[in-house]
């Protein structure tokens, strides 16, 4: 009966890993074939490891929705809307403020931005007055 402590430990150490939200899963599922798991992406997909040097800049909370890896997923509106609530938690460390919800997902994501890294580049360049 020693097995026993040791297969419920093992147990309990599995519970994290299985977390056990839609978002987390849904990221799996949609979104960490290009951007890794842990979000670091590729030689060809950026890190989200900077979506931070975007937060709070004019035209980043759109730009997020509209990114086309985000706006074309094949998600409906309100689980699109609680994966990038819960996407942009994980990578900048603050949910957004206030949260996306799926009336604001369904109109952005109808125009996806057609030139990702320029817009980018744009948002992050923009002098804040
Ligand atoms: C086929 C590969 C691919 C998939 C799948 C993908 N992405 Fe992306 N993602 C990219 C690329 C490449 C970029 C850089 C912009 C571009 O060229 O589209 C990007 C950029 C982003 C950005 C912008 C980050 C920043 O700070 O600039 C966000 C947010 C994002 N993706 C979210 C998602 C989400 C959420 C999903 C899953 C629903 C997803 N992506 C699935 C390839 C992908």
């Amino acid at each position: 009966m020693r097995a026993l402590p040791l297969t419920v430990g093992l147990l309990l150490l599995a519970l994290p890993a299985r977390a056990d939200s839609y978002e987390e899963h849904d990221y799996i599922l949609n979104c960490s074939g290009c951007h890794r798991m842990d979000g670091r992406g590729s030689r060809t997909v950026p890190s989200l490891l900077d979506m931070a040097e975007l937060r709070g800049k004019p035209g980043t909370r759109e730009y997020w929705v509209q990114v086309p890896g985000a706006a074309q997923a094949p998600l409906t509106d309100a689980r699109l809307a609680a994966l990038l609530n819960w996407l942009v938690k994980r990578f900048t460390g603050q949910s957004p403020n206030p949260a996306y919800t799926d009336e604001e997902v369904r109109r952005l994501r109808r125009t996806p931005t057609r030139d990702p890294l320029a817009a980018r580049a744009k948002i992050r360049d923009a002098k804040v007055r």
